[in-house]
């Protein structure tokens, strides 16, 4: 039976790709599936939670456990979902993969082929995490994720530094057998001393257990 230690607890959760539409019929995304930010969702259900999942466009079912659902595409609307909600958190994770940078000029008529070059413009796109990490309370948990592709432990680091986290999870996505697109995920879960904890490779379903096992252990009340 599945201990209900987060009974009490409200959580928000980010995940998958966001979409930045260039066109009526193209956009930037990228290669999420949000796998992972749906199994802490399922998993953080069972353990009790009230959660909300905030999502950009995926194959998956949402778990039906789920206290919220909500459906997003761009990162400015994950971005107003996200600060409707966070207030009321105690725990924040943000395992969406927010697409850096939006289309500056959106064409709503179809771009024609008719010049050899063309240049599209980009602008920035909030960090939500960030901007969380300057605001949030003393008593709520925001936890970012770091997917990178070379010195994984640093770029975490840094990151949880630069955006105020409390927890880093860390995932190196040149492994071709874990992180993007599959069901299997090896990470490092970092804290605020730079203690670093490594989680096996596993399920991701697995995985979204041990990192609960992890704040269950290490935050009290
Ligand atoms: O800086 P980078 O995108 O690599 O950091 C990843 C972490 O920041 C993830 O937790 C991701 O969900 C979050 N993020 C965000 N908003 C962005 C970019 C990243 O919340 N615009």
């Amino acid at each position: 039976l599945t201990k209900k230690d987060m009974k009490g607890k409200k959580v928000l959760i980010t995940a998958g790709p966001t979409v930045e539409p260039i066109d009526p019929v193209r956009n930037i995304t990228n290669r999420s599936s949000g796998r992972m930010g749906y199994e802490l969702a399922r998993a953080f259900s069972y353990r009790g939670a009230e959660v909300t999942l905030i999502s950009g466009p995926t194959n998956i079912n949402p778990p039906y456990i789920l206290k919220r659902f909500i459906n997003v595409n761009t990162a400015l609307e994950m971005k107003n979902e996200v600060m409707k909600y966070y207030k009321n958190s105690d725990i924040i994770v943000m395992s969406a993969a927010v697409s850096d940078y939006k289309v500056k000029n959106y064409s709503n008529k179809k771009i024609k082929k008719e010049n050899e070059n063309i240049i599209l413009e980009l602008d920035r796109n909030p960090d939500i995490l960030k901007e969380l990490g300057k605001i949030k309370k003393e008593n709520q948990i925001l936890i970012g994720f770091a997917a990178e592709t070379n010195n994984l432990l640093n770029y975490a680091k840094r990151k949880l530094v630069e955006k105020n986290c409390d927890l880093i999870i860390a995932n190196d996505v040149s492994k071709k057998e874990i992180g993007f697109d599959s069901n299997l995920n090896e990470i490092d879960i970092i804290n605020k001393m730079g203690d670093v904890t490594h989680v096996k490779k596993s399920s991701k379903r697995d995985i979204a257990f041990r990192i609960i096992d992890y704040i269950a252990n290490n935050y009290s009340g």
